[in-house]
């Protein structure tokens, strides 16, 4: 008997496309299609084990060895800087990171930039390879709303539609990132358990769109 594949999967809407994939794959486990707060799911079968996790907490349960492997958005993986093998990109959940600001601005050089964000650490390392100098203001939301009320000058953020920044008369100043769903591994789990994760792996891929 095989070890089971522990797999973590975002909770939420990217999750579940996520799982389509792994079902695609053949990697199924119909129990999780079953309304429920259950958040393990496992098909002995097919050697794999399914937890929900939240998606800002994938990367933590696959570095600690938890999950031998994990989806997560590839703007959390910038972000957390987690030391896990980043092994394929499944092209879904896409959008960009980018900087963005009310039409009419225009960065003063002698004054510091003020950026509201959740993603101080690509903001920082942004502005620092133009050697801007930069105020962060960590939010956990709305961003947006930071540069209408004089919070911020401008925002480091992601953006799918672009529906939210021209609703709010901002726009993108410069793209930092494309982003997308990327399938990750925890590094010892990869070296001992290689031949499962790289065939799961070779499965997502040949499903990718
Ligand atoms: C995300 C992101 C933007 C918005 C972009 O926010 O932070 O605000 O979606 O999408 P759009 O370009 O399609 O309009 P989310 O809905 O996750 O909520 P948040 O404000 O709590 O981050």
């Amino acid at each position: 008997m095989t070890d089971m594949i522990n797999i973590a999967l975002p909770k939420g809407r990217l999750g579940d496309s996520v799982y389509d994939m792994f079902e695609q794959a053949g990697l199924d486990c119909p129990a999780i299609r079953e309304k429920s707060r259950k958040l393990v799911f496992e098909n002995p079968e097919k050697g794999v084990r399914f937890f929900w996790v939240k998606p800002s907490d994938v990367a933590i349960y696959v570095e600690r060895g938890a999950a031998d492997i994990g989806v997560v958005g590839k703007d959390i993986l910038m972000e957390d800087r987690t030391n896990v093998y980043e092994l394929l990109d499944l092209g879904i959940g896409k959008c960009r990171m980018v900087s963005a600001g009310p039409a009419d601005f225009s960065y003063d050089s002698s004054n510091e930039l003020r950026v509201a964000t959740k993603f101080v650490n690509v903001a920082r390392d942004f502005y620092a390879a133009s050697g801007t100098d930069i105020d962060i203001i960590r939010l956990n939301g709305s961003i947006e709303l930071a540069p209408i009320l004089g919070l911020s000058d401008v925002i480091v953020d992601l953006v799918e539609t672009g529906t939210t920044l021209r609703e709010n008369n901002l726009q993108i100043i410069d793209v930092i990132a494309d982003i997308s769903a990327r399938l990750i591994a925890n590094k010892s789990a990869f070296k001992f358990k290689t031949k499962q994760i790289v065939n799961i792996s070779n499965k997502l891929e040949d499903i990718i769109e």
